[in-house]
């Protein structure tokens, strides 16, 4: 085209400088060896599923081909249209006659369990993470005016926590015999939605200190058909005193990625913590489930992003699953059995607790 209009004026092509530096030249091979670039598009990427999950676009993408009108229904045709694009020149998507499918690498990238483990970091832990450099000026503070998106946490959580640690609770409670199950910090209470479909007999109760996550777990039960079995309250599982009535007739209590907060007191935070709930254990209830997520500081499975949002969040720090057996040993609770199922999804460690002093025998 250019070309054309150059002829047609009669003029010369333009001369075309190449400027060689070999300074300037090493320092861009510097950036481009430092791997930013791909880190970058990373980042970017991550963004842009995120976005996709949230606005339903990836879960329209799953069900197979299909028009933009029909993907970006209710959004924006123009930045969809060409998200749509960029997606394409990132593998994740090709188009075919005006559809677009999900290649091999889209559907990897857009399964449910890899959006919730995206959603975990970056919907639930982003708002956070996002703020790192007025979190460490002091301008923000986390818990005032910062904070995670628990809503977000106990969405992401529910569909890693059904697929992967679900199964191994279920495992503990067989040798328990529960009736009533209490789980404290429930997040979006799918452990209690999945026992309680599991098994019709069993009674639930859930309890988070975010209202938005019991919010969530209340509509969850609903639509599973179960919420005439369990009851969900926002109230602090460390306070025990200030727990519903109904808590009272639990027969089992668990804990599931709740309990490593207060080692940001220190340990015998934890264990003043176990020892209360030991207390709970000669009422009747027979056993503790603790759940717990590893951090190993092996850069491992997401050792260090799981550390960076620990980090910035002000929580205690998970530790591994042999570190917590001396703190353990230290409270009124006694460490019967331990359940992993290395391999599969965020490492979590399950100790199976009784009361130490054996009153409270299954
Ligand atoms: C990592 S999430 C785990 C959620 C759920 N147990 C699961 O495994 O999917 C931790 C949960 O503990 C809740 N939590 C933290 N401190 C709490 C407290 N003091 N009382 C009740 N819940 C608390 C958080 O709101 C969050 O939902």
């Amino acid at each position: 085209m250019s070309e054309q209009i150059t002829e047609r004026k009669g003029e010369q092509p333009p001369e075309v400088l190449r400027l060689v530096d070999s300074q300037l030249r090493r320092e861009w091979e510097e950036y481009q060896a430092s791997g930013l670039q791909e880190l970058i598009g990373g980042m970017h990427l991550c963004l842009v599923l995120d976005a996709l999950e949230r606005t339903g676009v990836a879960e329209r993408l799953r069900r197979g081909p299909a028009h933009p009108d029909q993907l970006l229904q209710g959004l924006d045709a123009e930045i969809g249209g060409n998200l749509l694009r960029y997606l394409e020149l990132k593998g994740a998507v090709a188009s075919e006659e005006g559809r677009y499918r999900l290649t091999a690498r889209g559907q990897l990238l857009m399964s449910p369990i890899s959006l919730a483990q995206l959603g975990f970091y970056v919907a639930a832990y982003g708002p956070v993470i996002s703020e790192t450099a007025r979190l460490l000026s002091g301008e923000l503070l986390y818990g005032r005016d910062v904070r995670r998106d628990t809503g977000a946490l106990g969405r992401h959580s529910a569909t890693m926590f059904h697929r992967f640690h679900t199964p191994t609770v279920l495992k503990a409670l067989e040798s328990v015999g529960t009736r009533v199950l209490l789980d404290l910090g429930c997040g979006g209470g799918q452990l209690l939605i999945d026992a309680c479909t599991l098994d019709g007999q069993l009674q639930g109760i859930g309890i988070d200190i975010a209202e938005d996550a019991i919010a969530y777990a209340r509509r969850r039960a609903e639509e599973a058909g179960v919420s005439d079995r369990i009851q969900f309250f926002v109230a602090d599982a460390f306070a025990p005193q200030s727990w519903p009535a109904a808590c009272a007739g639990a027969d089992t209590i668990c804990a599931v990625g709740m309990l490593h907060e207060p080692f940001r007191r220190g340990e015998d935070a934890v264990v003043e913590i176990l020892d209360l709930y030991a207390g709970l254990l000669r009422g009747g209830t027979r056993r503790f489930i603790l759940g717990e997520p590893e951090l190993r500081y092996d850069d491992r499975e997401h050792d260090s992003d799981f550390y960076l949002a620990h980090v910035l969040t002000a929580q205690g720090f998970p530790r591994s699953w042999e570190d917590w057996l001396p703190v353990i040993g230290r409270s009124r609770l006694s460490c019967r059995r331990l359940l992993m199922r290395p391999g599969a999804g965020q490492r979590l460690a399950f100790f199976e607790l009784a009361s130490g002093d054996g009153e409270a025998q299954a």
